[in-house]
């Protein structure tokens, strides 16, 4: 929707997972956004006041639902959407409906969407006068970083962002294992099934590259497989000697023979890898150029946390990019917009 008000946006939250409850508790903590809805997936929080659902204490009153045309009743301004498994088909309900997405599931431009799908997005766009947004920690802010330290630059010769992580406390194994943790390297199709498991960051790569007017002629990707000199038991997924311990791998996008854009990651787990580049525990964002300018983004606790383990700050580091994001994807023409089109998503200050 285009249009913009003073009353605080309608916003319902789509699903209550690693990232989505964060999510929901942001929402409800923000005076400019009234939480009035929330999806749920999984039959054990239907009916659970949100509050539970996001660990605060004081009832909201608003109880999560898996009745999608009652959510649409509400007449929502917005979705911040974090399921596990994005679906098309929820997508184009919601925005025919004129509901703005918002979303951490695998979207950026929509560019690994088939033709048809990404039209059938576009279409409900369009009907619903509504607009789709991804965005996400990587990506999305680090790919934000990346083009705004090219603003430095009178001459770019490429942007390149890398996730520089141990892995070892992302406890899914589902998602580990066909990144291709744990397995044989020479098991057949592991690079493909990398590749297609990451697709999101060529997406993220092709709007950098968008972002600096390269017009690019191809996207690649490549992948390193280093192979685990000792077994590591991780409890939720074993990592045997000889099998899979780190991947470290790019999508990169090309203008002829220049890689004008790179987005990847050199990941580890388990204690017994020796990765090909040493790890920087953060997100390296690079742009070669005129000048070179490089950071690294360190994803640190504040004097105030609690919770036990460091997980939970890259989870609202993933979710408030995408949350923070509402009003201006409200206010944004209808279709798909990305990070390029937006004016700066800030944080709010904290209430009193
Ligand atoms: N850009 C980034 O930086 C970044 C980083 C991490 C993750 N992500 C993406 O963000 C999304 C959410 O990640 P997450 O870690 O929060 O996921 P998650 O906790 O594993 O799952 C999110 C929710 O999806 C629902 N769900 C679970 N299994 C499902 C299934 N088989 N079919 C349909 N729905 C199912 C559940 O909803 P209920 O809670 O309602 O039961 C679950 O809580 C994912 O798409 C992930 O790829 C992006």
């Amino acid at each position: 929707m285009t249009s913009t008000t003073n009353r605080p946006l309608r916003v319902i939250q789509w699903t209550t997972g690693n990232i989505g409850k964060r999510s929901l508790h942001a929402i409800i903590g923000r005076d400019d956004m009234e939480l009035v809805g929330v999806y749920a997936h999984g039959a054990d929080k239907i009916g659970v006041d949100a509050a539970d659902l996001a660990g605060l204490t004081e009832p909201t009153g608003i109880t999560a639902t898996d009745d999608v045309d009652a959510l649409i009743a509400l007449k929502p301004d917005a979705c911040c959407y974090n399921p596990l498994w994005p679906s098309v088909d929820e997508l184009v309900r919601l925005l025919e409906a004129g509901v703005n997405v918002c979303s951490s599931a695998a979207w950026i431009t929509g560019g690994k969407q088939s033709p048809e799908d990404r039209e059938r997005i576009e279409k409900a766009c369009i009907a619903g006068n509504s607009t789709i947004f991804g965005s996400g920690a990587h990506p999305g802010m680090t790919n934000m970083v990346g083009m705004v330290l090219s603003g430095a630059c009178e001459d770019v010769d490429q942007i390149r962002i890398t996730e520089s992580v141990d892995c070892s406390t992302y406890e899914s194994a589902g998602t580990q294992a066909a990144m291709g943790f744990g397995q044989d390297p020479e098991t057949p199709g592991l690079a493909e099934s990398v590749r297609r498991e990451s697709e999101v960051f060529a997406e993220s790569a092709a709007m950098m590259a968008d972002a600096i007017g390269a017009t690019l002629d191809r996207l690649t990707f490549d992948v390193e497989f280093t192979t685990a000199t000792g077994d590591s038991d991780l409890g939720f997924m074993q990592i045997p000697k000889g099998t899979v311990g780190g991947v470290f791998g790019y999508h990169r996008g090309w203008v002829g023979e220049k890689n004008v854009v790179s987005v990847g990651f050199n990941w580890t787990m388990g204690d017994h890898v020796t990765p090909p580049k040493p790890l920087e525990h953060g997100h390296v964002i690079q742009v070669f150029g005129t000048p070179n300018m490089r950071t690294v983004l360190h994803c640190l606790p504040p004097k105030e946390w609690t919770e036990p383990g460091f997980m939970g700050l890259g989870m609202i580091y993933t979710a408030m990019p995408v949350t923070n994001a509402v009003p201006a994807v409200v206010a944004a023409a209808p279709g798909i917009v990305t990070l390029k089109d937006l004016p700066p998503v800030t944080g709010r200050v904290r209430r009193a």
